[in-house]
């Protein structure tokens, strides 16, 4: 860790996501475990990362993949136990890294005893821990709102005659952030991770915290597109980034702050405006409030330097930036944006100023696998047959070797496997991306200008990006070529590191076509 501050050390750090059903199998199942992320930290340690962020590992009917969660202190069968799980934490933090889990706060799963109780009767003690509320004048849901995965976001329950809010699968209630008791009992459950050495959590669906007390209708968005999601017809202006959310934030952070060095990242898809203010007004809020640009814009040099410019100043004073290049919901940017571009994009997430978040698998080139419909396991996909939408393809296992199994299980594997170059067969190749990635991680860590310096634009056309990183008396340039032609070097300085790993770097004038190049002034 190469903090000035040691209680900043997400400031520095690199973070990678973890997905476990899909990084190693120990057990013969198919899905991945935790004794199986423990057995491939070696990988991690050589690609020089900072922190461990693994997706939901409790206790799940696995609806979503998790993410529907039937106890917040326990630990999924599937994946081991607390003793493993302590096993695994000592290892990371052995090797100096940290370890975040992900929190979901905004739903449990329709399995969790909280939810059993709350819907056995009007006047159970828990009634109030989920949000429930009486047919509309019509008869049918209290408002328009629609779930994120397709259909009415509210669930008729015919015992006790009231609708339940589900802002996902029906098998996943929404938590009622007004109850004070539901508060408790998920920062309890924060301590208790805490308390196990945890070092932060990854915050899931924040903008769904505390939505409307009233229920009021969400207005059509106009110009919507299928392929935006179905929740994204309506303008979500009453059922996310609600004004109560933001104050529960607040209170989070004061759980977190309670114990040293610990870290929240928020997960919220919003405008610029309203993911600001996940940083809150006084920097009391998440740390990181996720800026998931990258995942959503085009591969266009012009566009992103102008974001990166709004981003910059959109950020509150004191607040420090970050950047997400993918993850287990977006497609895979060596597809998104194709395998050239990825390399740069490569140089792009480790040299821009923020904290870089790596999704599993990017650092391999790993792109969308087609997933046979029988296999399909992501609810979206299946509850929607023949759209194309749906999570699976990202959601490959790591190719490890080229063995059976690719290295990841010896049973059959939960998903296909991937078409990718191993692991393996990758650390013996100069040219390899996972060759790249760490160099660039390896870069980033020993240069104080690409950690912590500031950025400046140099130059933006339709073919190059260029800019600058300086600190303490230390200057890097990175001149980025999206296009497939050579085109002139944008500024001016010494070649000290390509994405092509053959290339000559004495008395270079052209930036390669999809180069991607660091200079020294
Ligand atoms: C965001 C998570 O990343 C996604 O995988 C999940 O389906 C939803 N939140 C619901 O928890």
């Amino acid at each position: 860790m190469h903090a000035d501050d040691t209680t900043e050390w997400w400031k520095d750090g690199i973070v990678y996501q973890v997905y476990p059903r899909s990084f190693q199998d120990t057990t013969g199942t198919g899905i991945g475990d935790l004794d199986g992320i423990r057995a491939r930290l070696p990988h991690l340690v050589a690609l020089g990362v900072d922190a461990v962020w693994i997706s939901p590992i409790y206790p799940s009917p696995m609806k979503d993949a998790g993410y529907d969660i039937t106890d917040y202190r326990g630990i999924e069968p599937l994946f081991g136990s607390l003793e493993s799980f302590a096993r695994l934490a000592e290892a990371i933090h052995a090797q100096g890294m940290k370890l975040l889990l992900d929190l979901v706060p905004s739903h449990s799963s329709d399995q969790h005893p909280w939810f059993l109780e709350s819907r056995a009767s009007r006047d159970n003690p828990r009634r109030d821990w989920y949000v429930w509320r009486d047919a509309g004048p019509d008869g049918g849901p209290p408002s328009n709102w629609i779930a994120e995965f397709g259909g009415a976001a509210w669930e008729w329950d015919d015992a006790t005659g009231q609708y339940y809010l589900h802002l996902y699968l029906t098998e996943q209630p929404a938590l009622n952030w007004r109850n004070p008791e539901l508060r408790a009992a998920i920062y309890d459950a924060m301590r208790t991770w805490f308390d196990r050495g945890v070092d932060g959590f990854r915050v899931d669906a924040v903008e769904h915290l505390a939505p409307d007390a009233q229920g009021r209708d969400n207005p059509p968005v106009p110009d919507w597109r299928f392929e935006m999601g179905p929740a994204r017809s309506l303008d979500r202006r009453y059922s996310a980034h609600q004004p109560d959310g933001f104050d529960v934030v607040r209170e989070m952070r004061r759980v977190a702050d309670a114990y040293p060095e610990r870290v929240l990242l928020g997960e919220a898809y919003g405008t610029l405006d309203e993911v600001m203010r996940y940083y809150g007004e006084a920097l009391d809020g998440f740390h990181l409030p996720f800026n998931f640009h990258l995942i959503e814009a085009p591969w266009d040099p012009v566009g992103l330097a102008d974001f990166i410019d709004t981003y910059e100043a959109a950020l509150p004073p004191g607040a420090w930036p970050n950047w997400v290049l993918g993850n287990h919901d977006r497609d895979r940017v060596a597809t998104r944006w194709g395998p050239q571009a990825a390399r740069c994009a490569a140089m792009l997430l480790l040299t821009l100023r923020g904290t870089p978040t790596l999704w599993q698998g990017d650092e391999l080139g790993m792109v969308n696998e087609t997933v046979p419909p029988e296999m399909l396991q992501d609810p979206w996909a299946v509850n929607n047959p023949g759209t194309g939408l749906g999570r699976d393809p990202v959601r490959i296992p790591m190719p490890w070797d080229d063995g059976p199994g690719r290295g990841f299980t010896t049973g059959t594997p939960w998903l296909p496997l991937s078409s990718v170059a191993s692991a393996e067969a990758q650390a013996e190749d100069p040219g390899s991306m996972l060759v790249l990635y760490r160099h660039l991680v390896h870069l980033r860590r020993n240069h104080a200008a690409l950690r912590r310096g500031s950025y400046a634009r140099l130059h933006a056309d339709a073919s190059v990006l260029a800019y600058a990183r300086e600190h303490d008396g230390e200057t890097l340039r990175v001149a980025l070529n999206f296009s497939d032609r050579e085109v002139p070097l944008p500024c001016e300085g010494t070649p000290l590191f390509s994405t092509i790993a053959a290339r000559d770097l004495k008395d270079v004038t052209q930036l390669l076509p999809n180069e991607g190049l660091i200079l020294t002034p």
